[in-house]
């Protein structure tokens, strides 16, 4: 690039904002190519969804703020869109850089592409194949309008290439989620996190749920959840419990149960170093985010996945993951199994080694906004 390039990264949702955080700190490192703005669509908003991380991973403070909150997908997609269609025509950004897979991530790139700004998106290529997800939608339509795509395994690569996008638009840079954690993992490893539940280090589990999948229908839920009190007579289980499985425990009438059960430690959602501790030192993580599949991995902590289908099979090639749905049966298997096994044997996705970030700019710094897609020939 040639001139002073204005460019906005959106974040919106928790999984987004370990993803800016390196990207934002790398362009900062160019003050003469780049200018960054951040702007953080609302999409969570409360403080342990959000705001913790901008303290923890040293975020600056968005430039703007749209505010969007929750709604049904077309509600809260739509408000984005109206939203983010404002700044970008007020502030023009030369760029809009989008992460992961989440409504805002959607929304933003939809928006700018029809304004004709340019649009990269980073973790671009995972597929799960699994067209219930609301995520799987999000992921085929941001890459469909993008112009970069950096992806962070070879498998996404090949997705693209068999969707028809060029070669030429597609960077395998590697994983810059992995480069906030090892960049914070120093400062994680002093925490203590597991005392606050009087678990010891490699004596637990960890889990999380929030898909809608597991935990919007009742008898689902309770299937998980009735297992997970089994398993817990054996390995306590440390729950950072979600909004979205908050809600759903409490309406289903099973929060009591699960609060009662003495091998479940439920803790409102963690800050991303007390979830790194936690994740570092446990046993086993038991998980249906994508983020902590990946997580895991690097940590070299064996997981059990509660999905059918992984967008990350990069996970399970390097020995760390198991799918195992929803089925109480076959989380039990998956347990024993994950138990049976040691961490030694996972290996580390290729380019999963802290520097995604700064292959990201460098290609950044070769790109020419009029290097976007217009009419093809
Ligand atoms: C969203 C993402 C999902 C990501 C997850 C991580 C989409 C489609 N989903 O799912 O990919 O893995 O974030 O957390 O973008 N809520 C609060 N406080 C908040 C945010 C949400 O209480 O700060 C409650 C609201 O009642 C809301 C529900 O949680 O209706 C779900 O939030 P939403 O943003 O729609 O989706 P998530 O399930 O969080």
């Amino acid at each position: 690039m040639g001139k002073l390039w204005k460019m906005v990264l959106v974040a919106g949702a928790r999984p987004n904002f370990m993803k800016v955080a390196p990207l934002i700190r790398e362009l900062r490192c160019h003050p003469d190519l780049f200018e960054p703005r951040l702007v953080h669509t609302g999409q969570h908003y409360d403080t342990e969804m959000s705001e913790i991380f901008f303290d923890e991973l040293g975020l600056p403070q968005p430039d703007r703020f749209l505010g969007v909150g929750s709604g049904s997908h077309a509600e809260q997609t739509a408000r984005i869109m109206v939203e983010f269609e404002k700044v970008c025509v007020e502030d023009r950004p030369d760029l809009v850089v989008v992460v992961g897979d989440v409504n805002s991530t959607m929304a933003c790139a939809i928006t700018a592409k029809k304004l004709g700004i340019a649009v990269a998106h980073v973790e671009a290529g995972l597929r799960s194949r699994d067209w219930t997800m609301p995520e799987e939608i999000n992921r085929v339509v941001t890459d469909a309008v993008a112009d970069l795509l950096f992806t962070t395994s070879r498998d996404a690569d090949e997705n693209l290439l068999k969707e028809g996008v060029a070669a030429e638009r597609i960077h395998f840079v590697g994983n810059v989620m992995i480069d906030c954690l090892l960049a914070l993992l120093p400062r994680a490893e002093g925490r203590g996190t597991f005392e606050r539940f009087g678990v010891e280090p490699g004596g637990y589990a960890t889990l999380t749920l929030h898909r809608p999948s597991n935990v919007d229908d009742p008898e689902v839920l309770e299937g998980i959840v009735e297992v997970l009190m089994e398993v817990s007579r054996g390995l306590p289980i440390v729950w950072p419990v979600h909004p979205r499985a908050r809600k759903s425990l409490e309406a289903f009438r099973l929060a009591e149960r699960v609060e009662r059960c003495p091998g479940i430690r439920l803790a409102q959602p963690l800050g991303y170093l007390d979830m790194l501790a936690l994740s570092r030192n446990a046993r086993l993580i038991l998980t249906d985010s994508g983020g902590l599949q990946e997580e895991a991995t690097v940590l070299r902590v064996p997981c059990i996945t509660l999905r059918n289908n992984t967008e990350r099979p990069v996970t399970v090639e390097c020995g760390c993951n198991r799918l195992a749905g929803n089925d109480p049966s076959r989380i039990r298997a998956a347990v024993l199994a994950a138990l049976d096994s040691s961490g030694s044997s996972i290996g580390t996705p290729e380019l999963w080694d802290g520097r995604a970030a700064e292959r990201i700019v460098d290609v950044l710094k070769a790109f020419e906004p009029g290097d976007a897609r217009t009419a093809e020939k």
